[in-house]
């Protein structure tokens, strides 16, 4: 089976430094991570309760959800902090040209 293609998602300089970046793409809603070991990619809706992580708060490579305050490393997606309980699906992301690209 072929690979899924590389799809340019935002430019980098367009990104909230150190912080959480809202991208809708086609009918999906993306949070693009800034952290300080690179730029990380999921689906925006928790996968506790459905809240928005794009509204939350991000510090380091933690996003808390601000629904109820689970939290996710979004470097490998797992919950670090209850009620999350559920790893969050990540995205393969990579730079590319100056934008960021993931797999869709
Ligand atoms: S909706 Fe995110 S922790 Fe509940």
């Amino acid at each position: 089976m072929a690979e899924k293609p590389w799809c340019d998602i935002i430019a980098v300089s367009e990104l909230e430094e150190n912080w959480v970046t809202r991208v809708d793409v086609s009918s999906r809603r993306l949070a693009i991570y800034d952290a300080p070991s690179g730029v990380y990619a999921s689906l925006a809706l928790c996968n506790h309760g459905g809240a928005d992580l794009c509204d939350g708060y991000f510090d380091g490579h933690v996003i808390e959800c601000p629904l109820h305050q689970g939290a996710f490393d979004v470097r490998n997606g797992k919950p670090v902090s209850a009620p999350a309980m559920k790893p969050m699906r990540m995205l393969e992301t990579r730079i590319e040209g100056g934008m960021v690209q993931i797999r869709l």
